[in-house]
């Protein structure tokens, strides 16, 4: 990017810009991004004119070829981005004037930059959310396929990070689908206010020409008009909105992230994951790392950085447009790039999970799992809970100590804690007996994980 010729706006001054200040408020080396939208907001806005009378026929089709042309070199890469022009929007319109002459210089008529940027992240975000939900549902899928091989898998449910009661695998997936389930609701909900037009609010105050706002928001695809022209330039809720929506997002597959992390240390050896998702250590030879999960912890942080960025931006700001605005497009772009290649990775990062089926077993035998089993089956023979949770912890105890598992106690020891208990205890100990017996709507009991997983895909397929 090199100089160029004077600014757009340089009229009234009588020295140019200093080299340091254009260099620290020029935004071009980012917003260029935006060139696309940029583009389609301005056709729809030439087409406008032309329809109310303000643009002659002539000029709307040298702007529309001429935009096709500039177009056509973005897309190329040929396009010459000049920091001079400070920005995406009088990149494009100085080019164009090159090319097509008096017609481009009318194409600004009714219009400001501060309206036209608003535009123009509206219609960049509504297509990444877009994107988003679709990579978001790729990845439920993902965890769908191997919640359904691994409906029937024992593994321990913790709570406080201690083995609690069993679960299968498949249901603790199936937890992580329900987040993104949210997660895509919320950016969907988001979508809507993202999707409002604000062109025609032109610097502040609206616009003096006879303008047909209902007609540009027709041509963009948008759902309705911002109603206060000074709302419209400086509104950046649906920018705050989504970041929220995106950093918990990212809080949800940090905490998988977490759980990958731990379940592949050889104290859980409950996974092992793809090689092609590992690293190794430049001293310790032994090492096979889990670094994708950690970056994806570690991104988070990134992401929720951005969203206090953005909260940070518009506090105390006052009404309407203020440069400070500019400082809303990179926190948004690395939003977005950050969180789909997070979903991207975690998707095929599941598909390569190798899941330890022995290893989750033994972890439910070490620790008690079926404990709430023996104290609901007590309570079912008519001890009340709190006597029967009394008469189990005592023989959670002596099984301690005697270093073995409920169900290897034999009858007689464990009827030295309940005269109630029977033979058919044992049905009640195993992991087995106690996944089946959680058999209700968002239970572990296998066919109700497998009732989840359905429902789950017919979410995604409806969608
Ligand atoms: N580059 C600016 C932005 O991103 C465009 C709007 C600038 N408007 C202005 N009056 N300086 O916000």
């Amino acid at each position: 990017m090199h100089d160029a010729s004077p600014k757009t706006w340089s009229g009234r001054f009588s020295e140019p810009v200093a080299e340091l200040v254009k260099r620290y408020t020029a935004s071009v080396s980012f917003d260029k991004r935006l060139a696309e939208f940029d583009i389609q907001g301005s056709l729809a806005h030439a087409q406008m004119l032309n329809k109310v009378g303000v643009l002659s026929d002539d000029d709307l089709t040298a702007i529309t070829n001429g935009m096709s042309k500039i177009l056509a070199a973005i897309r190329e890469g040929s396009f010459e981005w000049l920091l001079d022009l400070e920005d995406v929007h009088m990149n494009i319109e100085k080019r164009l004037t090159d090319l097509i002459g008096d017609a481009g210089k009318r194409l600004h008529t009714g219009r400001s930059r501060n309206d036209q940027v608003a535009t123009d992240i509206r219609l960049w975000l509504r297509h990444e959310i877009d994107a988003l939900i679709h990579l978001a549902g790729e990845l439920q899928r993902s965890l769908l396929d191997l919640a359904e091989k691994h409906a029937d898998t024992v593994m321990p449910g913790f709570t406080h990070l201690q083995v609690a009661q069993p679960i299968t695998f498949g249901h603790h997936l199936m937890a992580y689908v329900e987040m993104l389930a949210r997660d895509v609701e919320r950016l969907q909900d988001t979508r809507k206010r993202v999707n409002r037009l604000p062109l025609g609010a032109a610097a502040l105050a609206g616009t003096s020409y006879p303008i047909d706002r209902e007609f540009v928001m027709r041509q963009l695809g948008f759902d309705a008009v911002c109603e206060n022209s000074l709302d419209a330039v400086s509104d950046r809720d649906f920018a705050i909105e989504f970041t929220a929506a995106a950093a918990l997002v990212m809080t949800h597959l940090s905490r998988l992230s977490e759980e990958l992390v731990l379940w592949m240390n050889p104290r859980f050896g409950f996974i092992d994951m793809a090689d092609r998702y590992c690293t190794g250590s430049s001293i310790m030879p032994q090492k096979k790392n889990p670094d994708v999960p950690e970056l994806v912890r570690g991104k988070t942080g990134r992401v929720t950085g951005h969203l206090v960025a953005l909260l940070t931006l518009m506090k105390a700001q006052p009404l309407a447009y203020n440069k400070d605005n500019q400082e809303d497009k990179e926190p948004l772009f690395d939003t977005v790039d950050t969180l789909s290649a997070t979903l991207r990775v975690v998707a095929d990062m599941m598909r390569g999970v190798v899941v330890k089926p022995e290893a989750m077993r033994r972890a439910v035998k070490q620790g008690y799992a079926t404990a709430t089993d023996l104290a609901d089956y007590l309570v079912k023979k008519g001890l009340p809970f709190r006597d029967a949770h009394e008469a189990v912890a005592l023989a959670v105890r002596y099984a301690g100590e005697q270093r073995k598992d409920l169900e290897d106690l034999s009858l007689v020891e464990l009827g030295t804690f309940s005269p109630l208990i029977s033979a058919e205890v044992f049905e009640v100990l195993t992991p087995e007996g106690s996944l089946a017996s959680r058999n209700h709507i968002g239970g572990t009991a296998p066919n109700q994980v497998r009732a989840a997983i359905a429902r789950a895909r017919n979410r995604l397929e409806e969608a």
